[in-house]
């Protein structure tokens, strides 16, 4: 497909990764692109660049508009090489380029690409004028590395927020109004649950001191480009920002004998009776970066696992070092499990949650073997109980 004009004189002129199956461990069923945006000014902009292997597609864009040696600026808002990773392949067809970067993103490319690039560094606050239009920079640190950083356009009312408000499909189609909201929000959602969870203060910084710009448009870095549903997508991320979640519940685990699949059936059976919308999701058949995007939504986590070899599950191992890292708040916990000597899982999920600062309101099941009649009657009584804290 050719570069799209997303306003006068500026241009979408990203790479679609189709097939990308898997974004460093983070499953991208849809695959993704690397949107790049060129403005043509006085002076030629480019803002953001390419994973290096769409290099070729990105440039072939380019040259639809312009040669790419009359580019002047190269703007990086984000060192990560999915947007990075052209810069010097760009270089050597628009050698006159100047690199405009936040400082860390002046130090974290000189680690990456270790050449003395002709850089010109920006902080908040900061403007540079191409001739009919001047950029204005907003660092928004940690959304998603501490270089990041936005590029905002008054004249256009156009904001360029690289990492923020992305989403990982690739499609032919540039706008959000062109693909249905289910999807977007959805990708959106798993989006901010595997990439910029941790930072929900940073996020909420970052919205603060957006809030005050005139926003016609948000064209991230990935997927497709804000324009019909800006107040929707607003309204997700402040919510995802407070880490607010919904009345209801998802419980994850993996079993060995079927005991402790067991024991989620029936601690799902009471929670329903409370009234409570329940997600299952076993390990063995669901990748953690799935699973995450439910945890976005869910107020009620329930973690089950047996004990092997006096510890956890390895399934449920990882996807605890996982949950670690991007830090949810604000949930209510609950462990389970099963056993046949020692029983130490449901202990060492316990400690990790409430590490977390989960708030974990009624004492953990560990079953010996297999479950009886009686111990799966006051399994389900406390998945009714559990249900009642989600209402509360
Ligand atoms: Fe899309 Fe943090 O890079």
């Amino acid at each position: 497909m050719n570069a799209v004009e997303i306003k006068p004189d500026i241009y979408w002129v990203g790479g679609i990764d189709w097939d990308i199956r898997n974004f460093h461990g983070y499953i991208t069923q849809r695959g993704t692109t690397y949107n790049a945006y060129l403005i043509m000014d006085k002076k030629i902009t480019l803002v953001d660049t390419q994973k290096h292997y769409l290099f070729e597609e990105m440039l072939s864009r380019i040259k639809e508009i312009v040669d790419p040696l009359k580019i002047d600026y190269i703007v990086s808002n984000h060192v990560e090489m999915d947007h990075s990773g052209s810069i010097q392949k760009l270089l050597e067809v628009a050698p006159n380029a100047k690199i405009i970067t936040s400082t860390r993103g002046e130090k974290g490319l000189r680690r990456h690409y270790k050449k003395d690039w002709n850089f010109k560094v920006v902080k908040s606050g900061d403007t540079l004028n191409i001739g009919e239009r001047t950029l204005h920079f907003v660092e928004i640190p940690m959304v998603h590395w501490p270089d990041s950083m936005v590029t905002y356009i008054p004249s256009d009312k156009l904001l360029l927020p690289n990492d923020a408000f992305g989403q990982h499909i690739a499609t032919s189609e540039r706008f959000d109004d062109e693909v249905d909201w289910g999807i977007l929000k959805e990708e959106a959602a798993k989006y901010y649950a595997n990439i910029v969870m941790p930072y929900g203060s940073q996020v909420e910084k970052a919205l603060e001191a957006l809030s005050g710009l005139d926003i016609e448009m948000i064209a991230p870095s990935h997927g497709i480009i804000w324009r019909s549903l800006i107040p929707q997508i607003l309204k997700e991320y402040t919510k995802w920002a407070r880490y607010e979640t919904e009345d209801k519940a998802l419980i994850v685990y993996d079993s060995m004998w079927g005991s402790t699949e067991e024991i989620a059936n029936t601690l799902r059976e009471g929670i329903e009776e409370a009234g409570i919308h329940v997600t299952m999701r076993n390990l063995k058949n669901n990748h953690i970066s799935d699973v995450i995007t439910d945890v976005i939504s869910s107020k009620l986590i329930l973690l089950g696992s047996p004990t092997l070899n006096n510890t956890m599950l390895p399934s449920m191992g990882g996807f605890l070092t996982y949950l670690k890292g991007l830090r949810p708040k604000n949930r209510i916990g609950f462990v389970f499990g099963s056993y046949g000597w020692g029983g130490q899982a449901v202990g060492e999920i316990e400690k990790i949650i409430k590490d977390i600062s989960w708030d974990v309101p009624v004492e953990s099941i560990n079953i010996n073997y297999v479950p009886d009649e009686k111990e799966l009657l006051d399994v389900r009584k406390k998945g009714k109980k559990l249900g009642k804290y989600v209402k509360n």
